[in-house]
């Protein structure tokens, strides 16, 4: 039996299989180089593992869902480069697990955001955002100025970041608690932010 598209068309259990088929293929052939290209696995220059208390912060972004209106992905199009930077490029989120690109905008991408406005003004911001935006309808997080860390916390986060590869030493897990100590929720948050795309703004 010759196996033609009128045979295929009128046997659909044949023809799912077929197309399951051509789809993997395809879907390989796009996605598996993308784990041995240079260019989308190795970090962008200046770019390192997240110092202890940007990971604090990190984790602190993500517990309180800024992800949810916040994007960090800037796409290769002018209206987004104009107003963000440079488009972002895979070898800046090697480190960040999971990533945050999320596609929820309604406040704007902050994948650049770093060194855009001074520790005061995101203090400011973060306590209660009509004091610097007066239209903001973004929420406040004033609990973040008064709740401190709690350092020791941060070790076995770091330690399973060790084991994935991300390069921490012995000693800089040592010395983490102590970069952590005395520091608030928001101090980590704003550390975090702070440091956001700065590697490939500078460049430009
Ligand atoms: C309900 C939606 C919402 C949530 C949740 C939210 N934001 Fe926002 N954010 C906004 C809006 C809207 C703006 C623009 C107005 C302003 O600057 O306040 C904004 C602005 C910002 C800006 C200034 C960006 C710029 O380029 O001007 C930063 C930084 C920021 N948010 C950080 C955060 C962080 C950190 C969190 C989580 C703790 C968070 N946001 C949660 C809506 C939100």
């Amino acid at each position: 039996m010759k196996l033609s598209h009128d045979v295929i068309e009128r046997k659909p259990w044949l023809l799912i299989a077929l197309v399951l088929l051509v789809v993997s293929v395809g879907g390989l052939v796009e996605i598996v180089p993308l784990f041995f290209q240079k260019s989308t696995t190795e970090p962008v220059a200046g770019l390192t593992h997240y110092s202890p208390l940007r990971l604090a912060g990190r984790d602190i972004y993500v517990r309180e869902g800024c992800y949810n209106c916040h994007s960090q992905m800037i796409r290769p199009f002018r209206a987004e480069t104009e107003r963000y930077g440079h488009y972002s490029v895979a070898g800046e989120f090697v480190y960040d697990r999971p990533f945050q690109w999320g596609s929820k905008r309604t406040g704007p991408d902050l994948a650049r955001v770093g060194g855009r406005y001074s520790d005061e003004w995101h203090r400011a911001h973060l306590n209660n955002p009509r004091d610097v935006v007066p239209e903001s309808n973004m929420p406040s997080y004033p609990w973040l100025a008064s709740t401190v860390l709690e350092p020791q916390s941060i070790v076995p986060k770091l330690k399973a970041l060790q084991r994935l590869g991300d390069g921490y030493t012995e000693e800089e897990i040592a010395a983490a608690p102590k970069a952590l100590e005395g520091k608030t929720e928001q101090d980590a948050l704003i550390a975090y932010l702070q440091g956001l795309g700065i590697q490939i703004k500078a460049r430009r």
